[in-house]
């Protein structure tokens, strides 16, 4: 018998990343086997991202245009994941009644016995505990989607691995949906985690990144050993760095307001880990930040990076940011663009307000023109533009280790320890995980460019 195919096509965050390639390993081993190609797949599974309106419309809009394909081949079923699944439920399929499911956050591994009780009417499974707990689900295979989705990615093993290491968030900043579509903060256990990192390693992965809302926040709101007793993300990373043949370890995201010295320490001490930070400011002024429910201020974000500077002086800062907050003056934009001067960030990623259903902000009533916004955002990434290149620029004459991720026959793509994608135009001998010495010869605003240092050969 031919067996069942399936695609998934992901939006959004790295966690869902992370989601659609649990779901991926989940159906392998099952006997389904991935398609690259959405058209002829027996399951189509859309992971959708709901954190601003347009990327809820991307995925929407995708949803849409499965209709025909559907009337085509009634047997294809079309099930809704992540996020927009989570908040929308059932109104997906009063919408569109060809779903054939619709699964949330926390019934994803339940995605297989849900697909085989598919009838031809709509299910939907959403439920949110508070009292969830993450299954102990650790593959002894890592799958072969790279990190980045399985959008264009090559179906190769990677060297880069996500392994996430809790779910949810208990911030509730205002603007923000994800402790509704993600429900409260649950930190997975030590054991799973160190267990899935060794299959990781010994599969060949050099590069993990350990995903959270808020890593900072580790083992706070669950316990996550066998003893019980506090825990905390910096003891982890001690452990994970353990793990021998681990070379680089990096994490993302971390709200400033918990951003504690111990964690700022394991910069200096922790070999392996990458000297990279994100660190979402959204705002440079404090009425705003303060409104947004951030609980920390600019002077004290200011210092958490001075701080953070110390410990790993070549430390590499990324940072979010949202424009056009409701009640955001020319005042208070002003002050995220000093921000922007004060850190000189490599990189942000830099978004319009959105309102989104069910957050606090919704509901406020002093919402800023869209164009405003939009000519703001501008102003923001121009600047942010000139400033990657200028700090890229630092880069050029420098000798830095580069990890090789692909090799072609116009020569190979790496990246520093800093996060930075590196170019190179040579053809040597190496492979994907490999370190070599590069002397970085060009900048441009997002990669950089380098030649293969004598020392290596
Ligand atoms: N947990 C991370 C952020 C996750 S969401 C943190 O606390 O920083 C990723 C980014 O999306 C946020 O940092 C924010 O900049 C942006 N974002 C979230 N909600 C938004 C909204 N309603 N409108 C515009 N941008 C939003
Ligand atoms: Fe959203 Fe704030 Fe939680 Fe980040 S910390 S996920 S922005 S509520
Ligand atoms: Fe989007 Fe959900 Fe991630 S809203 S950003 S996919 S947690």
């Amino acid at each position: 018998m031919k067996q069942p195919s399936f695609t998934i096509k992901t939006f959004g965050c790295q966690m869902n990343v992370r989601d659609s390639e649990i779901m991926a390993q989940l159906l392998a081993e099952k006997g389904y086997v991935e398609s690259m190609e959405m058209k002829d797949a027996d399951v189509v599974i859309l992971n959708t991202c709901s954190i601003r309106a347009k990327a809820e419309q991307k995925a929407m809009s995708l949803l849409g245009a499965l209709r025909k394909v559907k009337k085509r081949r009634p047997g294809m079923k079309i099930c809704v994941a992540g996020c927009v699944a989570q908040q929308e439920g059932e109104e997906i399929c009063r919408r569109m009644d060809y779903v054939d499911l619709v699964i949330g956050t926390q019934n994803l591994y339940e995605l297989v016995d849900l697909l085989e009780s598919v009838d031809g009417t709509s299910k939907v499974a959403t439920s949110m505990s508070n009292s969830y707990e993450i299954p102990a689900f650790i593959p002894s295979m890592p799958s072969l989607t790279s990190p980045g989705g399985p959008q264009g990615a090559t179906p190769a093993p990677s060297v880069r691995k996500f392994l996430t290491i809790m779910q949810g968030c208990n911030n509730y900043c205002t603007y923000c949906v994800v402790p509704y579509t993600r429900g409260r903060e649950i930190s997975r256990k030590v054991n799973d985690i160190i267990e899935e990192a060794r299959v990781l390693v010994d599969a060949g992965v050099q590069e993990i990144t350990l995903l959270g809302q808020n890593v900072n926040s580790y083992g706070r709101t669950n316990s996550v050993t066998a003893e019980g007793g506090e825990y905390s993300f910096a003891l982890l990373l001690r452990e994970v760095a353990a793990i021998e043949g681990l070379k680089r370890l990096r994490f993302t995201t971390s709200n400033p307001k918990d951003l504690s010295p111990d964690l700022m320490r394991c910069f200096s001490e922790i070999e392996t880990l990458c000297p990279q930070f994100h660190l979402p400011v959204q705002s440079g002024s404090n009425i705003v930040l303060s409104k947004m429910n951030r609980k920390y201020t600019r002077e004290l974000y200011l210092q958490k990076v001075a701080e953070l500077r110390s410990f790993r002086p070549d430390i590499s800062l990324s940072t979010d940011v949202i424009v056009g907050f409701p009640g955001e003056t020319e005042a208070d934009f002003e002050q995220t663009m000093e921000i922007l001067e004060d850190v000189r960030f490599h990189s942000s990623f830099s978004f319009k307000y959105s309102d989104r259903p069910g957050t606090r902000s919704a509901d406020f009533d002093d919402k800023v023109d869209e164009q405003v916004k939009s000519e703001r955002l501008s102003r923001f990434q121009k600047r942010q533009d000139q400033i990657c290149l200028e700090q890229n620029s630092l880069y050029v004459g420098k000798i830095l280790p580069v990890m090789i991720e692909k090799v072609t026959d116009d020569g190979l793509m790496g990246r520093t320890e800093t996060n930075h994608i590196v170019h190179i135009k040579e053809i040597i001998e190496c492979s994907p995980g490999d370190i070599v010495s590069v002397t970085i010869n060009h900048a441009g605003q997002h990669s950089l460019n380098g030649r293969i240092d004598s020392s290596n050969q």
